[in-house]
C-alpha cells in the first residue's frame, strides 16, 4: 500500500466516525455515524442529543472541555473530604451530586467554563467548523493606545454562547435546583469572560516598537480554577421565590430573614447545606473518606483528624528507594549510589 492509499483509508474511516471518545473518564471506541456516537453518550438531555447529531465535531471538543473542568475540580479539591467525585450515575458531565450544595455549585461553574474555554480554543486553532478568530477585532486600529488588532483574537463570545446553548440545555425541569444550576453555569462563564486578556507583540528594527499588534487570548484554565475555588469559599445560601403559591419558582433570593436581595452575578449559589462527606451515602452521593490518604502533621483539611472524621487512621510503612549521589564519569556514563529511606503513609479507617 502506498502512502496515499493509506492516508485515504485513514480519512475514510475517520469520516465513518471512528472517534475515540473520552468523556468523564468513559473511554470507548465508537464506530459508525454521529447518531450512534450521540446515543452512546450517557446522560445527554434530548436537546443536547440533537446538538450532538448536528455537530459531531463539536461534541469531541465539548467532551474535552468537560474533562478539563473535572480535572481542575479534582485538583482544587484534592485535599478535601469531598474530592470532586461522587457516587451515582455517570453522565457526560461526570458523576453528579444530588444535593444542591456548594460543591455542586462549583462543579457546574467549572464545567460551563471548561466547555466555553475548549470551544473557544478549538476555534482559535481552526479545528472546529463554523468559527475562527474574532473577526470584529481584525485590522482595527486602537488610536488611543497606539496599537493594531492583529494575530488571532480568541472569539470568546462564540465559546460562551456555545456553552450556554449546550450546557444549559440539560436543565429541563423547573425547580429551584434548575435556577441554581443555571446561575452557577453563568458564573463560570462570566469568570472566564472577565479573565480574557490582551497579548501584544512589537514589530520594528531591532526590537523597537514602531508598530504593535495585539490580540485577546484565553486565560490558563488553572487560573479559573483558583478564582472559582475562591467563589466557592464565599458561596451564598439562596432560596427560591415563587410568583404565587404553588407556582414554580421564579427566581432566587438570599436565604436570610428580612432579606430580599438577589444573589450577585458573580456569586456561586447553593440551596442545600453540604453533607459532611465523612461516610459513603448513596442518598447524598458522598463517597466517604475511608481509604483516603491523610497527613499526620498538617493542620489542614487533609490532616488525619479532619479527613478521617475522628475514626482514626491506618499506618503503612514502606521503604522508598532512589538513585543518589550521582557522578558523571569521563567518558560517558553516570555512576550512582542507591539510597533508601523508610517512610510512612496514613490512610483513613
Ligand atoms: C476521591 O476519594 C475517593 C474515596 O474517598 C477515592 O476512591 C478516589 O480515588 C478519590 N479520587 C481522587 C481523584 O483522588
Ligand atoms: C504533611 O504536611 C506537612 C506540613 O504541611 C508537609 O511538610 C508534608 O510534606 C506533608 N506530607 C505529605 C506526605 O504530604
Amino acid at each position: 500500500m502506498n502512502r496515499n492509499t493509506r492516508r485515504w483509508i485513514f480519512h475514510f474511516f475517520l469520516c465513518l466516525g471512528i472517534v475515540y471518545l473520552k468523556i468523564g473518564g468513559l473511554s470507548s471506541v465508537v464506530a459508525l455515524g454521529a447518531s450512534i456516537i450521540c446515543n452512546k453518550i450517557p446522560g445527554l438531555a434530548p436537546r443536547q442529543r440533537t446538538i450532538c447529531q448536528s455537530r459531531p465535531d463539536a461534541i469531541i471538543v465539548i467532551g474535552e472541555g468537560v474533562q478539563m473542568g473535572i480535572n481542575e475540580c479534582q485538583f482544587q479539591f484534592r485535599h478535601g473530604r469531598w474530592n470532586c467525585s461522587a457516587l451515582g450515575e455517570r453522565t457526560v458531565f461526570g458523576k453528579e451530586l444530588r444535593v444542591g450544595s456548594k460543591e455542586a455549585a462549583f462543579t457546574y461553574a467549572i464545567i460551563a467554563a471548561g466547555v466555553a474555554h475548549a470551544v473557544t480554543a478549538a476555534c482559535t486553532q481552526g479545528s472546529l467548523s463554523g468559527c475562527g478568530c474574532d473577526k470584529e477585532k481584525q485590522g482595527f486600529y486602537n488610536q488611543q493606545e497606539g496599537w493594531k488588532w492583529g494575530g488571532c483574537s480568541a472569539d470568546i463570545h462564540y465559546g460562551l454562547s456555545f456553552s450556554k446553548v449546550f450546557v444549559d440545555a440539560r436543565e429541563i425541569k423547573q425547580s429551584a435546583r434548575t435556577l441554581m444550576n443555571l446561575h452557577n453555569n453563568e458564573v463560570g462563564r462570566k469568570v472566564l469572560e472577565k479573565s480574557m486578556h490582551l497579548e501584544c507583540k512589537c514589530h520594528g528594527v531591532s526590537g523597537s516598537c514602531t508598530t504593535k499588534t495585539c490580540w485577546t487570548t484565553l486565560p490558563k484554565f488553572r487560573q479559573l480554577g483558583y478564582m472559582l475555588k475562591d467563589k466557592y469559599n464565599h458561596a451564598v445560601h439562596v432560596e427560591p421565590v415563587r410568583a404565587r403559591r404553588n407556582k414554580r419558582p421564579a427566581f432566587l433570593k438570599i436565604k436570610k430573614p428580612h432579606s430580599y436581595r438577589k444573589p450577585k452575578d458573580m456569586e456561586l449559589v447553593y440551596i442545600e447545606r453540604s453533607p459532611n462527606y465523612c461516610e459513603a451515602d448513596p442518598l447524598t452521593g458522598s463517597m466517604g473518606t475511608q481509604g483516603r490518604l491523610c497527613n499526620k502533621t498538617a493542620q489542614q483539611p487533609n490532616s488525619c483528624d479532619l479527613m478521617c472524621c475522628g475514626r482514626g487512621y491506618n499506618t503503612h510503612q514502606y521503604s522508598r528507594v532512589w538513585q543518589c549521589n550521582c557522578k558523571f564519569l569521563w567518558c560517558c556514563y553516570v555512576k550512582c549510589n542507591t539510597c533508601s529511606e523508610r517512610t510512612e503513609v496514613y490512610t483513613c479507617k
